[in-house]
């Protein structure tokens, strides 16, 4: 077939949104995936096949594309349980563990995802790897700006045995700092091997003061939606 990779990610994204249902409080993720699965939830919304969505966006840019569409939304103090939640992630192992935060928006999206008694994630194929974090992508942590050096330096020395190299992200062409939709900074973890107990490395990174979360999802999604070049498959965790 000739379908490229961003037909594979609405495939996912319109699979997901099957689970959608009237009534329902939906986070909304962020990201070249799951910005397709928010505009088929509101063409259903228009088409009067879904009624009664509320959506929970996962960062300003979702915000945006929801306002746009006309999906009503709210956030987590007023709706602190979500139903559903469908977002993207930059690598899924075979237990659902995932990372995520290429893009910058994973502390709001942990948030709104983890308060979710459903999450739904969408990838295509590319996405899949053995061990997180073992493929030379970065692992990415969200972190205050004050001293930012400071704690890029400690979570470098944190995974020094797996080859870490740590690095502040800046802006695409420049080499002011990316800055989160919190006001903070991303600091990209470069392992040459993966860090082993994926829990105590989540532990490590969040006793760090000056952290505020890292973009490992560690049991969080409950199932896993992905679309290849011979069909879309569906899994539960
Ligand atoms: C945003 O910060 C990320 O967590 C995205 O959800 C993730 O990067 C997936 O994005 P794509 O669907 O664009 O690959």
């Amino acid at each position: 077939s000739n379908l490229t990779q961003d037909d594979l990610k609405k495939l996912a994204a319109y699979k997901a949104v099957e689970y959608v249902k009237s009534g329902m409080v939906v986070g909304l993720g962020t990201g070249s995936t799951a910005k397709h699965a928010v505009a088929r939830i509101s063409e259903l919304l228009r088409q009067g096949k879904l009624r009664d969505i509320i959506g929970i966006p996962t960062s300003t840019t979702t915000h945006e594309q929801a306002v746009s569409l006309g999906i009503p939304l709210s956030d987590l103090d007023s709706h602190p349980v979500v139903d559903l939640s469908i977002d993207g992630a930059d690598e899924v192992d075979p237990a659902l563990n995932l990372v995520k935060g290429r893009g910058g928006s994973l502390l709001r999206e942990k948030m709104v995802e983890g308060a979710s008694k459903k999450f739904v994630v969408i990838v295509d194929e590319s996405k899949l790897v053995k061990h997180i974090g073992g493929s030379g992508l970065a692992v990415p942590v969200e972190v205050v700006p004050f001293c930012c050096n400071f704690t890029r330096g400690k979570l470098e020395e944190l995974f020094r045995e797996a080859g870490c190299k740590a690095k502040l992200r800046v802006m695409s062409g420049g080499e002011a700092a990316a800055v989160t939709d919190n006001g903070n900074y991303v600091v990209d973890l470069y392992l040459e091997r993966d860090m082993g107990d994926l829990e105590a490395a989540s532990e490590k990174i969040l006793r760090l003061p000056g952290v505020v979360e890292h973009g490992m999802f560690l049991g969080i999604a409950t199932t896993l939606i992905v679309a290849g070049k011979s069909g879309v498959t569906v899994k539960d965790r």
